[in-house]
């Protein structure tokens, strides 16, 4: 794989962090330019102020974080009590002085691609609102984006509606601007994230190890986890970490070229995806992902991490 130059959309989130620690553990594949907060799972300060906690706490202040919308196009904020109360329960962050960079997200999002020297691939963990906003205030940028990776969307259910996941249904009118943008697309929907999963037992082991980086990682998910075990689950899935890891490793995932369709509003309806095959579409939708390899990436990742980071 070559080099991806990658500006993060999140709204972290715990599956979120999993994402960006993912990516940080591959500096030969991931070079992160900056990374832009959503109001998405919870409000945009809180969203903000966990970014921050994260970065500080892993001793990568280096990388810029700036503070994107703080609503989604049309509808209200709809924050996600999967998350907690400030959006990232599980651990305590000690104090710090991290703070955003102060420009606007829109200049902030043209600047990093179209400075960047290789094309930007841009991963997007959350509501699409930045990412719409910068399509559609910039259109310019659209030539050096080498492609969105998404977690969004779903073939048949959903996780808020019946038929709706959250990121697509907390503003629809966003993903229907970048579904529709023309620029290189790959969906990464519920039914994928089905097979994006760690065992009950992976938890626990991290519960059990000791180290600086683990204790977060322990923390974070066995919050997150709480979900999953109250409906019986011994396996818990980590949405968002699966763009990075499909970006490492395309070909463990499988999928197939559709036209996409967004229902922008309806109490049943807000936020359904409708996917129908063509393969002449510039939008991939992945269907499934290689379970084992997706858990052993990922605790190969925090291990290492775990090892230089203290
Ligand atoms: O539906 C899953 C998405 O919503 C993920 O991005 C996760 O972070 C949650 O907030
Ligand atoms: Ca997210």
């Amino acid at each position: 794989m070559h080099k991806k130059y990658v500006l993060v959309d999140c709204d972290p989130g715990h599956d979120d962090v999993m994402a960006i620690l993912s990516a940080l553990a591959h500096p030969e594949s991931f070079e992160i330019l900056g990374i832009t907060t959503v109001c998405g799972n919870n409000l945009l300060p809180l969203i903000t102020q966990n970014m921050l906690n994260v970065l500080s706490y892993i001793h990568h202040e280096e990388i810029p974080v700036c503070m994107g919308a703080d609503k989604p196009l049309v509808f209200k904020p709809s924050p996600q009590p999967a998350h907690g109360y400030n959006g990232l329960e599980g651990f305590e962050f000690p104090q710090h002085h991290l703070k955003p960079v102060s420009s606007d997200y829109l200049s902030f999002m043209r600047d990093k691609i179209l400075s960047s020297p290789n094309k930007v691939t841009i991963m997007a963990l959350a509501p699409l609102t930045n990412i719409a906003s910068l399509l559609t205030h910039h259109p310019e940028v659209k030539d050096n984006i080498e492609e969105i990776v998404l977690m969004g969307g779903s073939w048949y259910r959903g996780n808020v509606l019946p038929h709706a996941e959250f990121n697509i249904y907390a503003d629809p009118h966003a993903a229907d601007i970048v579904f529709t943008s023309k620029v290189k697309t790959t969906i990464i929907p519920l039914e994928c994230c089905d097979d994006c999963t760690i065992d009950e037992e992976t938890v626990q082991m991290w519960n059990q190890d000791n180290r600086y980086l683990t204790k977060m990682v322990a923390g974070l998910m066995d919050f997150f986890a709480i979900y999953g075990r109250q409906h019986q689950r011994t396996r818990h899935t980590i949405f968002d970490l699966a763009v990075t890891l499909y970006l490492l490793q395309p070909d463990k995932f499988e999928g197939e070229y559709c036209d996409t369709k967004v229902v922008l509003s309806g109490q049943e309806t807000r936020g359904q995806t409708i996917f129908t095959q063509n393969i002449n579409s510039h939008v991939y939708v992945l269907k499934h992902a290689d379970t084992k390899w997706f858990e052993q990436q990922m605790i190969d990742d925090i291990n290492h991490l775990a090892n230089i980071i203290n």
